[in-house]
């Protein structure tokens, strides 16, 4: 509150010394306010949006990022398999139906082992194809980056870490795409809008609470998978994702199944691995990390590379940076993971890009029974004009769903977690978004005051 005080002063000074070098009309100017405003963000429909980049959406009205009606669908941890929208659990009835979700029993995980399939199933086998053993048979899993090239992404975001990267990121004009986690986008909204807006980077799902794929019962994917593309999906305009990575690259024929025929998503694994979330712990060393990208890079270009990094700690960060004039000097083209086959969305072809409105957030899912056929239709970027390739249900009735399920979560009360990760402090903050934060304190001036 002090904070926000401060600057509604700062503002309104700055506005005051604007308006004794600027002709100024003879308008009346408002008094300074007496008391704060009860919400920190304007409406979306305020036209303070329209001084602000943003990129193209579908016209929707979304929530503002960070605000309780944005938070408030979402569950705070391990989503409940009993409170999904109906359409996740139709659409998967419909993809079982169909033949199309291998009945593969979920694995048993235990501690830093790899996870175990009952009754001595064969995780290398055509049926199960684990990624976790890298079973590379499975067309439908992207491990390498085309020749040539270094593909650039990082799990484990948003984080407070990711604001340095996004600095050198947007310094050195590279795009890279962002597998992000849900729960972390829910305390980390900051981060997530500049991933998005200001770098105009592709942003990717890595599930809800990063956890094992494979040892997971049907629903409960379904929640790991819905709620971090419908989250991602209300929080860029509308874009749907367009690939997924599983956390540990953990994930078998049926767990990329229901990824692809519920949802539309392409599992992406990696084919090189750093270790880099392992430094703060002493795992692994910056110097190891190094040797190894070093080998890499002056190393054969066929495959291109498709190197696991994290936005997860400032080390893994500076990893990544001391790594990259490596990458300059050996002549590697670099380029966003999601951005090797064209379009980085399903319904977009970047965060710059036009957005096709989408009925509901399922894709390649026969619709369900319950749902008017009239109100859907098809997505032309992705698909055949086939008829199966529709949306289940309408992006309004889909937010009423979301809503209306009875989830853990409730809307943050007013001065916690918000406050702390969406109010005037971060303004303050050095970072990525200090540009930003400048123009608003100036464009707050003008509107405080
Ligand atoms: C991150 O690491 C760099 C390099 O070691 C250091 O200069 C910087 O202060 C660190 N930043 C934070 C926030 O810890």
């Amino acid at each position: 509150m002090l904070s926000l005080r401060l600057l509604s002063a700062l503002a309104c000074g700055f506005s005051l010394a604007a308006a004794a070098i600027v002709p100024h009309d003879n308008h009346d100017h408002a008094p300074t306010p007496t008391r704060l405003p009860t919400q920190w963000y304007h409406s979306e429909d305020h036209h303070a949006h329209a001084l602000f980049k943003r990129a193209p959406s579908d016209g929707a009205n979304y929530p503002a990022l960070g605000s309780p009606e944005w938070r408030a669908p979402y569950p705070q941890s391990t989503p409940d398999p009993n409170a999904l929208p109906k359409q996740w659990v139709d659409a998967l009835n419909a993809a079982v139906a169909a033949g199309k979700i291998p009945n593969i029993p979920p694995t048993t995980s235990t501690g830093n082992n790899n996870p175990v399939y009952p009754n001595g199933m064969d995780p290398m086998s055509d049926q199960v194809c684990s990624t976790t053993y890298k079973c590379r048979k499975n067309r439908d899993v992207m491990w390498d980056a085309p020749d040539g090239t270094f593909a650039i992404s990082f799990d484990d975001g948003p984080q407070p870490a990711s604001n340095r990267l996004y600095d050198f990121l947007q310094d050195h004009n590279e795009k890279a795409t962002h597998f992000f986690i849900g729960v972390n986008i829910l305390n980390n909204p900051n981060e997530f809008r500049t991933a998005f807006e200001v770098l105009e980077d592709d942003i990717a799902v890595h599930t809800w609470t990063h956890p094992h794929m494979t040892t997971l019962s049907n629903l409960d994917l379904l929640g790991q998978f819905g709620w971090t593309m419908d989250i991602i999906h209300k929080s860029t305009g509308g874009r749907l994702p367009r690939y997924w990575r599983p956390p540990y690259g953990d994930s078998d024929n049926r767990v990329v199944a229901i990824a692809k025929e519920v949802f539309g998503l392409t599992t992406v694994i990696w084919n090189q691995d750093t270790s880099d979330w392992s430094i703060p712990s002493g795992g692994t060393t910056n110097e190891a990390v190094q040797k190894s990208m070093t080998q890499w890079l002056t190393g054969p270009k066929k495959p291109g590379l498709m190197v696991l990094e994290h936005e997860l700690y400032n080390q893994t960060v500076q990893a990544f940076i001391d790594a990259y004039p490596l990458i300059k000097s050996n002549g590697w083209k670099t380029i966003s993971v999601a951005q090797i086959n064209g379009d980085s969305y399903q319904n977009s072809h970047d965060s710059d890009s036009a957005v096709q409105r989408v009925d509901g957030i399922f894709v390649n899912a026969p619709l369900p029974s319950s749902s008017s056929s009239s109100s859907s239709k098809s997505l032309s970027s992705s698909t055949t004009s086939s008829g199966s390739t529709s949306f289940g249900s309408t992006t309004s009735s889909m937010s009423t769903t979301s809503a209306g399920t009875s989830l853990p979560a409730s809307p943050t009360p007013p001065g916690t977690s918000l406050q702390q990760g969406n109010g005037a402090v971060p303004l303050f903050g050095a970072s990525a978004t200090t540009v930003v934060a400048g123009f608003f304190v100036v464009l707050s001036s003008l509107i405080l005051c």
